[in-house]
């Protein structure tokens, strides 16, 4: 697939068409929606046109990535306006112009108006951050609130800066932010300052995710990964956003993963759980995992874990760790894809990459894995299934549905497939042979990975739907686009 350009030129309607050339606008104006804003640096002095308006967004943070962006598709169609905050470092502008461009086709055959899509080009890290999120944020005046918390049942856990209140608009930047400090005297008596921010829920995508690259790089993705998470989380809370989803993968189970049967959320927990399993007998499970193999898994464990303690702490915050276990697939436009700047690992986009005659053959990992034809078992969920599962996770924290302040779920499809099952497919739907190469396995590879997905299927009233055959169709689309 080409480069995707970044030097193009504006028009004021966009066909589908017309993004499969470089030439594409970097400013939309698309009929009957709010502007799209870009920036393309980090200068984030307020242009946008949001003080007039009252409208609430889900942040999503790396969305312009393989899965941020069919997400970002989905909470469209799902009428959420979205923030995307993203520093480009592992994708590419013109991505924003096709989710605009879908989400387009999409609202042009409904009577409603599309949401608005706002984008920063912005690393999550940048101090610029707190001013992004102050340009959502309103403040309240007003004395020490007595009510009801809706998680709690009772008063108890009221935080310090909950207070009946009274709207006072505030200037955005610094200024707000020593306001919000003065204001957190816990003194009943004195008016303080309570900041509503517009942003509703944030997904947090970002992340580096190549598990050789952590193992040459450890500093890289413990910075990104996890420290770009704590001060995050600290920005998060001086605003009062407390609704969280976070990116976690099926890597957190370490060696749990190779005992051969579906994996299920209680054999990675972060504090003690008692479950029963099915058999009805109950069971204890323990802090802790073993057999992480890379610096990227542990990323995602600490991660986790860091989110787990400070739901604990803090129970006003709703987290929900979303463990994914192999995304593959894309739109059916073949207009979304697995298009990353840096050199692919993961198996589609290294199909793709021998498809378009760009690599010479696919190398399989290890052949002598106790599967059906020797290679290893994954559970393959395709992307659009592994999006929808995110509005999911949103929609069940709104609604209150999930009991506890922080909550893990595996997204995956509860079935195993070979590799060899995937090329299979995906020989079939493009009527090409893929050249392989069978090579030995990788450190730390294991040869079964499904997830046991009944969690999500009761908690948040998520499925899979999507076949392999699918995704095997829309991965040669978005080679042909
Ligand atoms: N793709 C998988 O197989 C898989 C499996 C399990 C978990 N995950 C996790 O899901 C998340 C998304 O994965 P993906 O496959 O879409 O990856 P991706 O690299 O395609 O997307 C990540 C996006 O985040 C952006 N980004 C990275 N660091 C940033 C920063 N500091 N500030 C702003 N933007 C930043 C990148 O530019 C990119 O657009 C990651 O956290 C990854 O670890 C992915």
């Amino acid at each position: 697939m080409d480069e995707r350009s970044q030097s193009e030129t504006s028009s004021s309607s966009l066909s589908l068409r017309s993004l499969s050339t470089p030439n594409s606008p970097d400013v939309l104006n698309t009929p009957d929606t709010e502007r799209c804003v870009l920036f393309d640096d980090d200068i984030v002095e307020d242009a946008l046109d949001i003080a007039s308006h009252n409208s609430q967004f889900i942040m999503v943070i790396g969305g312009l990535g393989y899965i941020g962006s069919h997400t970002v598709l989905e909470l469209l169609k799902e009428d959420y306006n979205v923030l995307i905050i993203d520093d480009l470092s592992n994708s590419y502008l013109s991505v924003l112009h096709r989710i605009q461009a879908l989400a387009n086709e999409h609202f042009a055959t409904r009577d409603r108006p599309m949401p608005a899509v706002h984008f920063r080009r912005l690393d999550y890290r940048n101090p610029c951050m707190r001013s992004v999120l102050a340009s959502y944020a309103s403040y309240k005046l007003g004395t020490k609130f007595s009510g009801f918390h809706p998680r709690s049942g009772s008063n108890e856990s009221l935080p310090s800066y909950a207070y009946q209140s009274e709207i006072l608009r505030v200037d955005s930047g610094n200024k707000s932010t020593e306001m919000i400090q003065s204001a957190t005297i816990d003194d009943p008596s004195k008016p303080i300052l309570r900041c509503e921010s517009r942003i509703i829920g944030v997904i947090h995508f970002a992340a580096f995710k190549s598990v050789e690259e952590s193992i040459r790089c450890p500093l890289k993705y413990y910075e990104n990964n996890v420290c770009g998470l704590v001060d995050f989380l600290g920005l998060l809370q001086e605003f009062g956003i407390k609704n969280f989803v976070f990116s976690s993968s099926a890597t957190v189970y370490g060696e749990g993963a190779n005992a051969g049967i579906p994996l299920r959320e209680e054999l990675c927990v972060h504090h003690p759980e008692t479950y029963h399993d099915d058999d009805g007998d109950q069971h204890h499970a323990i802090p802790g995992v073993l057999g992480l193999t890379s610096p990227y898994g542990r990323t995602k464990f600490m991660c986790e874990a860091i989110l787990a303690d400070i739901a604990k702490a803090d129970p006003t915050w709703s987290i929900t760790s979303l463990r994914y276990f192999n995304p593959v697939g894309c739109h059916e436009s073949g207009l979304l894809g697995e298009d990353p700047r840096q050199k692919p690992s993961n198996l589609i986009p290294v199909i793709e990459a021998v498809l378009m005659g760009d690599k010479p053959v696919l190398e399989i990992f290890g052949t002598d894995w106790d599967t059906c034809d020797g290679t290893a078992v994954r559970d393959f969920i395709h992307v659009v299934d592994l999006a929808r599962g995110h509005i999911a996770a949103l929609a069940a924290a709104a609604a209150g549905k999930i009991g506890n302040s922080f909550r893990t779920f595996n997204l995956g499809t509860g079935k195993g497939h070979t590799v060899r099952e995937v090329l299979k497919s995906i020989e079939e739907a493009s009527c090409r042979t893929i050249p392989v190469r069978e090579v030995g396995r990788r450190p730390g590879d294991v040869g079964f990975c499904v997830a046991d997905v009944r969690r999500a299927e009761i908690e948040l009233g998520w499925r899979a739907e999507k076949s392999l055959a699918d995704c095997s169709v829309n991965v040669w689309n978005h080679c042909q686009t």
